[in-house]
């Protein structure tokens, strides 16, 4: 198979699922590559310029939240379409676990006219990490690096050995359907303390729901926030905190029974 251009398309609030897409992308050593990212509203794209051809090698990327893919990412993805377009499908999730998550984003890509060839499951810091409470702190690190370029080169000898793309080559990913169902979190959205607020509105730009009202930084929209923690991680002044004690206890309980370390998983 000759792949002439590669895609990344990703959902990423607090970037760990970007960056391991970009050594992704890196250890494929394509020329011709470019990026969508479908991470906040602005970048929303019209879905006729999504479409991608046969000789293009799409590299779709999702956090894990609560053992499935965020639904506002399944959203903006199933705007896409494929011409049965080869695809490598890659979770990132917090050293918990990433249960139906592949699976739902292997079967999303699929409807939309893509062929899933390849698929991982990488650990990125879980967003809910903390000083006190560290949880996968500083993943992808170099040793998630080096899997990386193994799952490159794992991806470049499967489209050697492919001559005519079907779904015979699609793996077997791990997953229940129907998957688990989805929750919302019990816990409130990030808060700004105003005193050390600068207004520099990176919060604002960070948002995938534009929950955070630009007039007036101290509210954020309790429905629309998905608690990605991606203003609390942009923020430079330390300005925008959960200050909700249930999400101190979940990050506790998070650092204490997920600390042995999980490693990436391939389906190829
Ligand atoms: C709301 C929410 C739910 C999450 N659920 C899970 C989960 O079920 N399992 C897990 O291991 N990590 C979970 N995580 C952690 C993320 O999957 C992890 O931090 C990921 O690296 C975030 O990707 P991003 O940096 O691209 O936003 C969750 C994070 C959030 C914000």
């Amino acid at each position: 198979m000759d792949i002439q251009k590669l895609q990344s398309i990703y959902f990423s609030p607090t970037r760990t699922t970007s960056t391991i897409l970009d050594q992704i992308a890196n250890s494929l050593e394509i020329v011709n590559t470019t990026k969508i990212d479908l991470t906040c509203p602005q970048t929303e794209q019209d879905p006729n310029q999504l479409s991608t051809g046969k000789e293009e090698l799409v590299l779709f990327g999702a956090p894990v939240y609560g053992g499935r893919i965020p639904p506002l990412a399944a959203k903006r993805l199933s705007q896409l379409k494929g011409n049965q377009t080869p695809a490598v499908v890659i979770v990132v999730y917090g050293n918990r676990a990433f249960e139906d998550a592949l699976l739902e984003l292997s079967d999303l890509v699929r409807a939309r006219g893509f062929i899933p060839i390849a698929g991982a499951a990488f650990i990125g810091e879980h967003s809910f990490s903390t000083h006190d409470n560290p949880i996968a702190k500083a993943r992808p690190d170099q040793a998630d690096l080096n899997n990386i370029e193994a799952f490159g080169e794992k991806i470049k000898e499967k489209i050697m050995g492919i001559q005519n793309l079907g779904a015979e080559h699609i793996p077997l990913i791990p997953g229940d359907t129907p998957y688990k169902e989805l929750h919302k979190i019990p816990i409130k959205p990030p808060i700004t303390i105003e005193s050390d607020c600068t207004q520099c509105m990176a919060c604002v730009d960070a948002c995938p729901t534009q929950a955070i009202d630009k007039e007036d930084l101290l509210k954020t929209d309790q429905d629309t926030c998905i608690r990605c923690a991606a203003c609390v991680k942009i923020c430079p002044e330390n300005a925008r905190i959960y200050d909700d004690p249930k999400l101190q206890e979940i990050s506790k309980r998070l650092s204490t029974n997920c600390c042995d370390r999980k490693e990436p998983e391939f389906f190829l």
